[in-house]
């Protein structure tokens, strides 16, 4: 039965390394994954490519029920998205994309119309449910919950590489300060606030190697994936 399939959700703000760690994660074990995410953005480029206004809560809802986004499930390689007949994968990452994710994230109609899209990733042999609110809302029956952290200053300085990786100059004070406001937003908000579920086991991976943060996972997972 799809429900009896065992979930490890994987939570936490964005540079705590949770995208990473998830995909890496559910690699070892040969579990489905899924970047909550990606759906969210996925929603933004659709609203953005069909001329609606991401205020407009009844057209949004609308949308996010009747999007066809859809996910190449590919174990071993980067998982491509998809919004009907389109190759949505790199239009989702960028910064535009972003910022109308996060305004449709905030719409309680936008969340309830993506739930069951997520539960229906949760399928044998086993899912890896990387968000904000999968541990909370979205799989609270999860058998593993995982809070992933990182100082403010360590999130901004890994995004200030990933940046000048790109090729694109950033200032490490103003991405801070940014990073700092999102925050704040996040753990505020009145709709699925970013915060640990009471039974999630929380790591700090400030001064953790992304290996080291993978094999506590793992070892956590071990008793379930027999
Ligand atoms: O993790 P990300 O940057 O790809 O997320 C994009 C946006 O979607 C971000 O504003 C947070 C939001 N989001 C959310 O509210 N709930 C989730 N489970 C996943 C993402």
């Amino acid at each position: 039965m799809a429900d009896s399939a065992p979930v490890i959700t994987i939570d936490g703000p964005s540079g705590s390394g949770k995208g990473t760690i998830s995909r890496l994660v559910a690699r070892a074990l040969g579990w489905h994954f899924l970047d909550s995410g990606a759906l969210y953005r996925g929603v933004g480029v659709a609203a953005l490519r069909a001329g609606i206004d991401l205020s407009d809560v009844e057209a949004m809802a609308r949308l996010a029920l009747d999007a066809d986004i859809r996910f190449e499930d590919r174990i071993d390689g980067e998982p491509h998205v998809w919004l009907g007949s389109d190759d949505i994968s790199s239009d989702i990452r960028t910064e535009e994309a972003g910022q109308a994710a996060s305004k449709s994230a905030a719409q309680p109609a936008v969340r309830a119309a993506l739930l069951q899209k997520q539960r229906d990733f949760q399928l044998a042999p086993g899912l890896v449910a990387d968000g904000r609110d999968m541990g909370t809302i979205v799989f609270p029956q999860a058998e593993l919950k995982v809070f992933l952290t990182a100082s403010a200053e360590e999130r901004a300085r890994r995004r200030h590489k990933q940046l000048s990786e790109k090729g694109v100059t950033a200032i490490l004070p103003a991405l801070l300060r940014e990073i700092e406001e999102r925050d704040l937003r996040d753990r505020t908000r009145s709709v699925a606030p970013l915060v640990p579920a009471a039974d999630a086991r929380t790591i700090d991976s400030t001064s953790q190697s992304i290996e080291d943060v993978v094999r506590t996972v793992l070892d956590w997972a071990a008793p379930l994936a027999r």
